[in-house]
């Protein structure tokens, strides 16, 4: 009866964290940031971008993830290459190059984030412009950059941060879809297809979830006994394997490194062996895709508990039969918006490992939601 109703799942909407109706909410957070983002700001913020001498992307963790993700996005759509640093970096290694003619983004959901704000006075300091991405509009991010954008994903508890990073991906997207069209690389019917298909691919997501979800809850069967792994991509996707590699440390408890494909071959394929965890993201490029498949067929066979996140329908996938390999797969997306796409697969992996664990995933030990100081 209503009455026998568990308040704290009422305040999480029936889920049993934050961090999972958070991650269920992701895909109407996505429809959220299309709708409330302006095109005069998104115009504003594009000629900036291409009004830069230099451009400068400064954030800290899942919101540095991002950041790395938008130097392809930049660097793809139009021809700018972004230096992208950790704020705690910033004001010690970068600022002395910052002048009035830089662009500073400085990304954070939470706007309050302590090395975030230093760096910006430091920036201001020196001249330079400041775009800023935040959830949340009152913060002091917005208030000290010249033009700041909101993600609008909604308000996120959940110390794991999951709905407001695929909100920012998708903000930071459409920042250099615009400067792609002010710069007459992208024509305008082109620019509206590309923000319906992110519509659509928001749609898909929504649909897809509760299967995902589901592989997910197969795929920790695998990793639970684990002593920690690797989360391996490459290109666009390997800002990914870091993130999914902070998601299973914070919701989890559990070591996990994220590692370059490229790179596989060269150290960190020597500790893959049983009772090792080894994720693959599978690229979007296909050549990379084809240079990733007998990579997962290795670690299978090297006794490690290997999942592999890819596009539903990848047949290279499917054909690998083994049982140390769990597949959990996301709707295919565009290149620009598969990151989107394996963000939730991923935070779901890292949710169902954690629930498996008995970990604390809304607030874990030393964190705090924003990181002030
Ligand atoms: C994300 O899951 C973490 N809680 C953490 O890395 C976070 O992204 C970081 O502290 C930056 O926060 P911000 O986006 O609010 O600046």
């Amino acid at each position: 009866s209503p009455v026998d109703v568990d308040p704290s799942l009422v305040e999480k909407g029936g889920f049993q964290h934050h961090m999972l109706r958070e991650v269920y909410e992701a895909p109407y957070a996505l429809l959220r940031t299309l709708s409330s983002v302006q095109e005069k700001y998104l115009q504003l913020a594009a000629r900036l971008v291409l009004g830069a001498e230099d451009v400068y992307i400064i954030a800290n963790g899942t919101s540095l993830h991002a950041g790395m993700v938008a130097s392809y996005y930049l660097s793809e759509l139009v021809g700018i290459s972004p230096v992208v640093t950790s704020a705690a970096e910033f004001p010690l290694y970068y600022v002395e190059n910052v002048s009035p003619g830089s662009l500073v983004v400085a990304i954070s959901q939470s706007g309050e984030t302590g090395d975030v704000l230093s760096s910006l006075y430091e920036a201001k300091l020196r001249g330079a412009t400041i775009l800023g991405v935040t959830n949340y509009i009152g913060s002091r991010l917005a208030r000290l950059s010249n033009v700041y954008l909101p993600i609008a994903a909604g308000p996120e508890l959940a110390v794991p941060a999951t709905k407001t990073f695929t909100s920012t991906l998708l903000l930071l997207y459409l920042v250099a879809l615009r400067a792609s069209r002010e710069a007459g690389k992208t024509d305008a019917s082109t620019y509206a297809q590309k923000v319906s298909s992110a519509r659509e691919a928001a749609l898909r997501l929504a649909e897809a979830l509760p299967r995902v979800d589901e592989e997910a809850k197969q795929a920790v069967k695998l990793v639970r006994g684990c002593r920690g792994g690797y989360v391996v991509s490459r290109g666009i996707t390997y800002p990914l394997a870091l993130e999914a590699a902070l998601k299973l440390k914070e919701a989890a408890y559990f070591h996990a490194e994220g590692v370059e494909a490229g790179e596989f071959k060269h150290g960190p394929f020597v500790l893959v062996e049983e009772g090792f965890f080894t994720g693959f993201i599978v690229p979007v490029e296909k050549l990379s895709a084809e240079a990733t498949y007998p990579l997962i067929q290795s670690a299978a066979e090297a006794g490690a508990s290997v999942v592999a996140v890819g596009f539903e329908g990848d047949g290279r996938l499917a054909e690998i039969k083994s049982e140390r390999l769990a597949v959990i797969s996301t709707p295919p997306a565009e290149r620009h918006l598969a990151p989107i796409a394996y963000a939730i697969p991923l935070q779901l992996l890292a949710y169902r490992l954690g629930v498996e664990l008995g970990r604390p995933i809304d607030a874990p030990r030393y964190l705090t939601k924003a990181v002030t100081r």
